[in-house]
């Protein structure tokens, strides 16, 4: 597919729910006692997969176009699956599915596609097994033998809510407490939502604690627009000349907003305004005008707190003036492909100075760049953000597979599109 070239981008995008808070509505709506209803939630490809995995244990989730509604069945209602739960490509699923099924009286499967079955699972597996869990494998296909589970105290070695979550999970079925401590902040919309449902949890700065909690009360959610696909805009709106773009109801949970700390860094000319908490979530309209940017080094703890947003980053490093280290980020390397790997040998096409290191990369950037024929490795992420870079290119740009971007953002290109037609070019 060609990339079509804005001259400019004016205008208002409300970008999809967020993927992060979709999938634990979901599946935490399914645990509960009674019904959730769920606006604004994400119906993408991912998300889906989530639905699919819950309707396949006895939960009925029936969708209209603005609410889902999950007829949740309590923390023993869930029933075994009659085949392989299939989780696509969706880490989360996956992963926060591990320590569910890992408590459940009954034994179950699952699989995904070929970038899911490349991906880790030993670092949910492990944990799990400490608390008593058996599960074979450490990639798809997993085989999950439910087993009665007792709380641990856990040091996690890497940074991932995924990780954290699917112990909270567990340990809520545990025997005693279970003590998480992170070695950086990850996302915690976990933790917001099932404080909220009422259950037996506490954060205290990197530690979680987690205790037996036999029931949780169900609650209508308001899933804020993900700032992961707000990311695409607001780099959007920074590099491409005379453009301002508001991007409303987005969500702004400290943990995940690394990517407006970075871009104001580089001198973008970002504003956040109408700051309001939505179910538990901070949520506000971002505005962002075009900008000068020059590079500026990325490293330690704000890792976590921009990791899906790194592809994009990266375009803005590439036009920004001077360099830019992006260090400490080899989680990029097991995302829905090795992205580190990826950036560069896309951005190497349009003949960007870029390097890339064993955690994360350098660009040199502010030099003229080239449209390219560019592959996504069917990594929505990359998509949008090779999207987003070919703005700039000179030349034609294509990408290999346009529809991957169904993952997380199906109207990505025709909200894209839709910020040229309010331009007065
Ligand atoms: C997610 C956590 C992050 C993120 C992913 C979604 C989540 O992964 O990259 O897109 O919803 O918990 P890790 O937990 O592996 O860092």
């Amino acid at each position: 597919m060609e990339i079509i070239k804005i001259k400019s981008a004016n205008g208002v995008v409300t970008v999809p729910g967020d993927k992060s808070v979709s999938h634990r509505a979901v599946m935490f709506g399914a645990l509960a006692d009674g019904v959730t209803r769920i606006s604004g939630f994400l119906k993408s490809a991912d998300c889906i997969s989530t639905i699919n995995c819950f309707r396949d244990m006895g939960i009925e989730i029936k969708m209209t176009d603005d609410v889902i509604t999950v007829y949740g069945k309590g923390m023993n209602g869930l029933t075994k699956p009659k085949n392989t739960l299939y989780t696509g490509n969706s880490g989360t699923t996956t992963r926060l599915l591990c320590g569910i099924l890992a408590a459940q009286p009954f034994d179950s499967e699952m699989t995904g596609d070929a970038s899911i079955c490349k991906r880790p699972m030993g670092r949910v597996t492990k944990p799990l097994s400490l608390m008593g869990a058996d599960i074979e494998n450490e990639y798809c296909p997993l085989r999950i033998h439910g087993k009665p589970l007792s709380g641990i105290e856990y040091d996690m070695p890497v940074a991932s809510a995924q990780v954290k979550t699917a112990l909270i999970l567990a340990g809520l079925y545990a025997d005693g407490k279970t003590i998480i401590h992170e070695c950086e902040k990850s996302r915690d919309h976990t933790e917001l939502m099932l404080a909220a449902m009422g259950a037996d949890i506490k954060t205290d700065g990197l530690t979680v604690t987690v205790g037996t909690t036999s029931s949780l009360s169900a609650r209508d959610i308001s899933v804020p627009g993900d700032i992961s696909s707000a990311a695409f805009f607001i780099v959007l709106g920074a590099i491409i000349p005379n453009s301002e773009i508001t991007i409303k109801n987005v969500g702004i949970n400290p943990t995940r907003t690394g990517i407006i700390d970075v871009l104001s860094e580089m001198g973008a000319d970002i504003k956040i305004i109408n700051e309001r908490i939505s179910t538990g979530e901070q949520v506000a309209d971002i505005i962002v005008k075009s900008s000068r940017l020059k590079g500026v080094t990325i490293s330690g703890a704000i890792i976590p707190r921009l990791i899906d947003e790194l592809p994009v980053i990266a375009a803005a490093a590439a036009i920004a003036d001077g360099q830019t280290i992006i260090k400490d980020a080899a989680e990029l390397k097991v995302k829905e492909t090795n992205r580190i790997k990826a950036i560069t040998d896309e951005f190497l096409k349009c003949g960007i100075d870029i390097t890339e290191t064993d955690d994360g990369m350098i660009i040199n950037g502010g030099k003229p760049i080239c449209g390219a024929e560019f592959t996504t490795y069917g990594d929505h992420r990359m998509a949008m953000s090779l999207a987003v870079l070919a703005q700039l290119a000179d030349g034609t740009s294509t990408l290999d597979d346009a529809d991957c971007v169904n993952i997380s953002y199906p109207d990505f290109f025709s909200d894209l599109y839709s910020l040229s037609l309010n331009s007065s070019l």
